[in-house]
């Protein structure tokens, strides 16, 4: 699709030298078919297809196989997956006894790190990634189980009892119901069902954050997978790299900024803090690394913000502020000027919020949906056959070589 590529290594391999690029900002790790980012132009594509219409008019698990395979299931395959995908969410007996070691104020993505490498103990067969076949099993897999961890993971720090997954019931809605059983009845409509509206909402946030090519996580996946390594495990390296509040914790950061406003009248204040370049402030949820003018998952997800909020009728100022801040910073110049505009993170922690999960469960939220992403991109490495170690080359600064002193003379 256009991008200028220069093969570096063959430029240079006979001149012993080598490029320093740490944020690998102008540095292509890998060759993928997964998807593609065009930041100036706002355009995300899934194997070809743009964000909007598979926000449109598809299920989460639909633009999983699509991730997976290269192609959009066809109505026999899509059924085939869904029934693949929920019957591997149940886990292992002694897997949920884990939960038990864990003390009860440990925060979800702790336990969601440990708990998704400890499959490799489960899994013996499927760890020497030899097999293709066996590797879809396991990519999907993870995909059937993170749901199922995530909400246990949530029901040990609140010290409720384990809900089982169900099988009658889809991928988001089996998850809202493992979340919140019994504990909150604000996900069930007035008939008893699980709230339809808010489903279609999580669903759409899924699809959004399924994959976004070569981000720190997928990238530390695709690394742990090069050597080789386990896919529970790469996963797992996954999660670990998308707690950071520079990556997965960017919607948690946008809540806990709301809460240190407070008030509509303290927003011009903290605007004009953000303009400040003596100032460390920043609006979380403003500006994107690679989106220069937009960022075409918030425009998505924008309106259903709008809905679920008119929905809940919530009566939390969160909102009304998180609404304030919006309207002010897009009226001001300064973010005019410098092209900040609302992210996706903006928008989605305001819709978790309002679909009653913990603050502290944003990130493993995240995690679900990118799982897709993950597998994704570890089903595409492990099939190149010329696949290389990632083992990228350093800048030494330390001292040169010296002798050893004798401790008593040191
Ligand atoms: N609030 C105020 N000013 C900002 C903001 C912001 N949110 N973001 C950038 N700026 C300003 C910077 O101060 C800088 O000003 P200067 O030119 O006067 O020095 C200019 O805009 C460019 O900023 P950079 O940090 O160089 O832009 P970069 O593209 O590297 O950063 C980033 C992007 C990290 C996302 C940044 O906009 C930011 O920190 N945003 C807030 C955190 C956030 O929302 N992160 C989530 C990103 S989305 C995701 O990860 C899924």
């Amino acid at each position: 699709l256009g991008a200028k590529t220069v093969d570096i290594h063959s430029l240079y391999k006979d001149l012993d030298c080598f490029t320093h690029d740490p944020g690998f900002v102008a540095t292509a790790s890998c060759k993928s078919k997964i998807t593609y980012i065009d930041g100036d132009k706002g355009i995300l594509l899934y194997r070809g297809y743009p964000i909007e219409q598979l926000a449109e008019k598809c299920e989460f698990t639909e633009v999983a196989y699509l991730l997976m395979h290269g192609e959009l299931p066809n109505e026999n395959q899509l059924l085939k997956f869904n029934l693949e995908v929920s019957d591997k969410a149940i886990i292992h007996e002694s897997l949920r006894k884990f939960f038990d070691g864990f003390h009860y104020d440990a925060h979800p993505m702790a336990m969601l790190v440990g708990v998704v490498g400890s499959l490799s103990a489960f899994y013996h067969s499927e760890l020497n990634n030899k097999d293709p076949a066996q590797r879809f099993i396991s990519a999907t897999r993870m995909i059937g189980k993170m749901p199922t961890i995530a909400a246990a993971s949530y029901r040990h720090s609140v010290g409720r009892p384990f809900v089982y997954p169900r099988m009658d019931l889809g991928y988001c809605e089996n998850f809202m119901n493992m979340m919140f059983s019994r504990s909150s009845q604000n996900y069930i409509d007035q008939d008893h069902y699980i709230d339809q509206d808010f489903v279609k909402a999580l669903n759409l946030l899924f699809i959004l954050h399924a994959d976004h090519e070569q981000n720190a996580s997928t990238s530390t996946v695709r690394l742990a997978g090069s050597t080789g390594a386990n896919p529970y495990a790469c996963v797992a390296a996954g999660i670990a790299a998308l707690w950071g509040p520079a990556h997965g914790g960017a919607n948690e950061a946008v809540l806990n900024m709301l809460a240190e406003i407070g008030t509509a009248e303290n927003v011009p204040k903290y605007i004009a803090k953000a303009k400040d370049p003596n100032d460390p402030f920043r609006l979380m949820g403003f500006g994107h690394r690679v989106y220069k003018n937009f960022d075409p998952r918030a425009t998505i997800i924008r309106k259903t913000c709008y809905e679920v909020l008119k929905k809940t009728q919530t009566d939390d100022p969160l909102f009304e502020l998180a609404l304030a801040v919006e309207e002010h910073a897009l009226k001001d110049e300064y973010f005019i000027e410098k092209k900040l505009y609302p992210n996706v993170d903006f928008y989605s922690g305001v819709i978790y919020k309002a679909l009653n999960i913990p603050v502290d469960m944003f990130t493993v939220m995240f995690a679900i949906a990118r799982t897709a992403g993950w597998v994704s991109h570890w089903l595409e490495m492990m099939e190149d056959p010329n696949k290389l170690i990632s083992r990228p080359r350093q800048l030494y600064v330390g001292p040169a070589q010296r002798d050893y002193i004798p401790i008593n003379t040191r």
